[in-house]
């Protein structure tokens, strides 16, 4: 398996010093399928980092019958504050509607068992915020972590803004879609960063054009993959491991992104 690790650095005025240097690994879409568990790549490349978070915008699975060797393959994965995550649609649906014409005759969409899934994950301590949120403590400085539920087939909240959010140095959120960015309720708090995957950066990308497919409503094409900031949030929108539809990947290699957080 190939994977690139793309590197960013944010700079952030008056950023607490526990914070400087604070590094970030963002995985998504990962679509796992049983023939990646033989590959050390993607495992060997996340250690090698040692990140102190790993963060993980959803798309785990295609399929539910994949849940056991995904279990295998990302138990070895650990941060020193933790791994968190959120879920994607393909966490939801066995497959798109894309996929649907394309294999109609073979099999068509169904449900995926995703309380198996979150539990499963949970297991291995990857824990799942699904419009859910975390305070994470670093020394004596502290970083608000809020996930939403997938903005394509979930129910995305974003909560009313509380202690912990108020007393926070840094916040962050995770969201599958970077749709996320457009829906009401994500301008019921201000964050610093936000994580997104989904788009798969198109997966096939023209020179000079970008993208011809983005898998998005809201979200424009120079948005669907890269670092760039919105108002006051930095956005990472992640171009993932693995594929949906078609099993094809051109000018957009399947990536690792590690984020390190710098005081200016
Ligand atoms: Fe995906």
């Amino acid at each position: 398996m190939k994977i690139k690790l793309r590197k960013e650095a944010l700079t952030i005025p008056n950023l607490v010093q526990d914070l400087n240097g604070y590094t970030i690994m963002h995985i998504s879409d990962l679509h796992f399928k049983e023939y990646m568990k033989k590959d050390e790549t993607f495992n060997n490349l996340i250690l090698s980092q040692n990140s102190d978070l790993i963060l993980i915008t959803g798309d785990f699975i295609t399929s539910d019958n994949d849940i056991v060797p995904l279990l295998d393959f990302l138990k070895k994965i650990k941060a020193r504050d933790g791994v968190f995550a959120t879920l994607g649609n393909h966490d939801y649906i066995y497959s798109t509607i894309s996929e649907h014409f394309i294999f109609s005759k073979i099999r068509g969409i169904r449900k995926n068992n995703v309380q198996r899934l979150i539990e499963s994950l949970s297991g291995i301590g990857i824990r799942m915020l699904i419009n859910d949120s975390i305070l994470i403590k670093r020394n004596k400085s502290t970083i608000f972590l809020e996930g939403t539920d997938d903005p394509v087939l979930g129910k995305p909240m974003i909560s009313d803004k509380d202690a912990n959010y108020n007393r926070s140095d840094f916040k962050i959120l995770m969201s599958h879609s970077p749709d996320m960015l457009y829906l009401p309720d994500f301008n019921k708090k201000s964050f610093d960063l936000m994580l997104s995957g989904h788009t798969h950066g198109g997966q096939i990308r023209i020179p000079f054009f970008g993208p011809i497919v983005t898998s998005t409503k809201f979200t424009q094409k120079n948005e669907v993959l890269g670092l760039f900031k919105k108002n006051n949030t930095y956005v990472n929108v992640n171009g993932g491991i693995g594929h949906s539809a078609l099993p094809i990947r051109i000018n957009c290699p399947s990536e690792i992104v590690l984020i390190t957080l710098e005081k200016i």
